[in-house]
């Protein structure tokens, strides 16, 4: 077993508040790290790390966990930039062009999709993203749904089932029909592929009451649930994943007084999507009051072809910043350690001893640079359990 240091780091930041100065991001000043069978063996100042099989010196820049993207959709063909031209220009988001992309994915191979998650996978990779879940929910038949999680299982084990994303056309006039479809013969064909089950519980998409029959179906196939919540209004999402003590709610957008205090008592993390309100020009979520009432927060973007066309983390560390009042060490943390705790995750999101060797080079002395220098390509290099991505 050969062991790696990361030596000559500027400022590392661990995301553990018993290292370096003490704060939730646990930040080290000329520090170091050793790597040993994928994982971090040792965390301290440069000038007293051991001796290791092989170094690697990164002259001074800052280091931070590799992103943790708990939501995104990267199963899918087609392309929806002419709706989103169309938003641009004063028309609403709807969920309805979900539909438009269900038929793209219908027509495509397993060969294009695979392609398709392959260059979402290499484009989040160069962004420091280190750990990904990927929904389905852009098949919406058995067969469909069943491939698009095979092929994400290809990519990640956090898996989501989706199968009630929207209705497809071919169920408008029998919701009840297709909701019998989801938590029968599609969940069956889906579970082994899937570590969780998500519902879009919005107006037209699924209620309340579809929401609780798929997640029941799903918990009894061994799935745990989460949920697409509050994105498009006020909704029984959010205090449904609460009483159901789902790991995490996401999107969290139109929140009640109710909801914050549903969310402040219950383990159950908000995941925050500022990629979709800037692609659909709409109001950004107020992470402050969400971390003021003592939330769980994360960030993730939700690269979809429809609400959110981006796979970038730190594009989304600077929204956060910028639009939902979060400081950055608030959005860094969100989009690393809360992320992780989003998917129920300790071994990611932080580099503690004993986590894994997940990391991201900044091209930058300080993490601060990731919101202060939006759009510029900082991240230099990616290691995944120590070893280059
Ligand atoms: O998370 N809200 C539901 N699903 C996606 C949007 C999907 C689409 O527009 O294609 C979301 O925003
Ligand atoms: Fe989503």
């Amino acid at each position: 077993m050969s062991s790696l240091l990361v030596t000559g780091i500027g400022q590392l930041v661990t995301n553990d508040a018993t290292l370096g100065d003490g704060s939730p991001l646990g930040t080290l000043v000329d520090a170091a790290l050793v790597v040993e069978d994928r994982r971090v063996a040792w965390v301290g100042p440069a000038a007293s790390a051991p001796a290791a099989d092989t170094a690697y010196d990164v002259s001074g820049r800052a280091v931070v966990p590799g992103f943790v993207d708990s939501h995104s959709h990267r199963v899918f063909a087609g392309d929806r930039s002419e709706a989103f031209a169309a938003r641009m220009r004063g028309r609403p988001y709807s969920a309805g062009g979900i539909r438009t992309t269900v038929a793209a994915t219908r027509a495509a191979s397993d060969e294009q999709l695979a392609a398709n998650v392959a260059r979402h996978v290499g484009e989040m990779r160069r962004q420091g993203t280190t750990t990904v879940e990927i929904k389905s929910g852009y098949g919406l038949t058995v067969v469909d749904e069943a491939r698009s999680l095979a092929l994400a299982r290809q990519a990640t084990d956090e898996t989501t089932f989706l199968g009630a994303h929207v209705v497809p056309p071919e169920y408008a006039d029998d919701p009840a029909g297709y909701v019998d479809l989801v938590t029968g013969p599609m969940l069956e064909a889906c579970a082994p592929h899937a570590k969780w089950v998500d519902v879009f519980c919005e107006k037209g998409a699924f209620d309340e009451d579809q929401a609780r029959a798929v997640l029941a179906a799903g918990a009894a196939a061994g799935l745990s649930g989460r949920l697409h919540a509050n994105q498009l209004g006020h909704g029984p999402g959010v205090q449904l994943a609460c009483e159901l003590g789902l790991v995490a709610v996401d999107h969290c957008t139109y929140l009640s007084d109710a909801d914050i205090s549903a969310l402040a008592s219950s383990g159950t993390v908000s995941t925050l999507l500022p990629g979709v309100e800037f692609s659909t020009r709409s109001p950004y979520p107020d992470g402050r009051r969400l971390l003021d009432a003592g939330c769980h927060v994360a960030i993730a973007t939700d690269c979809n072809p429809g609400s959110s066309y981006t796979s970038s983390m730190p594009l989304c560390v600077a929204l956060a910043v910028r639009e939902m009042r979060m400081s950055p060490a608030e959005a860094l943390w969100a989009a690393t350690r809360g992320g992780a705790a989003a998917l129920g995750r300790d071994d990611v999101g932080h580099l503690g001893v004993g986590a894994a060797a997940d990391l991201a080079v900044l091209d930058a002395p300080s993490y601060v640079h990731l919101a202060y220098r939006p759009g510029v390509p900082l991240v230099r290099e990616v290691l995944v359990g120590g070893s280059p991505a």
